[in-house]
């Protein structure tokens, strides 16, 4: 049984989602999306009809929004001012601009708050907390039990990206998406503030040539030998 935190890194397309929601189900776990976070601060600087390049003025719409998170593994939730909002996260638009918002610093100190107090509420009940996002092991959560980074090839990792979309019922094409993972890679890695990175104590999977089964069963090896 996990006592402590799992934190689960990587950029987009590596199947993160899903087999941080499947080792959180298996271990008993609460399951914590942070870029569900994110994506809720996007959509709601979206509809205020501010510039998501304009940090003064993300940083303000980022300072009066209320999140609520469900970190049940089952039920994964994301409110914005009492409206569910998870569906709507996770359209083309949110996925556009969520980068530049995510890339400012008052936003991300506001946020990385509330995760570690998110955190903290969850491990207050047995079966620990698995944590994905881009930088849970090196700032969110350092003293984490396992850190993992999660990798796989650009090519594999549009091809999941788009699959997911299609499976959401979202218009999808591979080379587009190829190139927003791209480009969403690229802004995430060379941010000023928290960039995506492995961090030093992380065992890096790459998941390429496995399925999710597949990784499920490397984490929870890595699991009882770590957490
Ligand atoms: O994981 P997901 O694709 O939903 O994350 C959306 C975006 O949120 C990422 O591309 C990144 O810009 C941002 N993010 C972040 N830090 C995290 C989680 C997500 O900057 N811990």
């Amino acid at each position: 049984r996990l006592r402590g935190v799992v934190a689960l890194d990587g950029p987009s397309g590596t199947g993160k989602s899903t087999v941080a929601r499947g080792l959180a189900t298996a271990l008993g776990a609460s399951y914590l999306d942070t870029g569900a976070m994110y994506r809720a601060v996007t959509l709601a600087v979206l509809r205020a009809g501010t510039d998501p390049g304009d940090a003064a003025a993300v940083a303000s719409v980022s300072e009066s929004l209320r999140l609520e998170m469900s970190t049940e593994p089952e039920r994964p939730g994301v409110s914005l001012d009492g409206e569910d909002v998870d569906r709507e996260i996770r359209g083309a638009e949110v996925t556009g601009a969520v980068s530049a918002v995510s890339a400012v610093a008052r936003v991300r100190e506001l946020l990385v708050a509330e995760q570690r107090r998110l955190i903290d509420e969850a491990l207050a009940s047995p079966g620990g907390v698995v944590v994905e996002g881009r930088d849970i092991g090196g700032v969110v959560a350092p003293e984490a039990g396992l850190k993992v980074y999660l990798t796989a090839s650009a090519h594999t990792r549009a091809l999941r990206r788009s699959a997911q979309d299609s499976a959401d019922g979202r218009v999808s094409d591979v080379d587009r998406t190829r190139d927003d993972v791209q480009r969403r890679d690229t802004i995430d890695s060379q941010r000023a503030v928290s960039p995506l990175r492995r961090a030093d104590d992380a065992v890096e999977v790459d998941t390429t040539e496995l399925d999710v089964p597949g990784v499920l069963a490397r984490l929870r090896e890595l699991v009882t030998e770590r957490a």
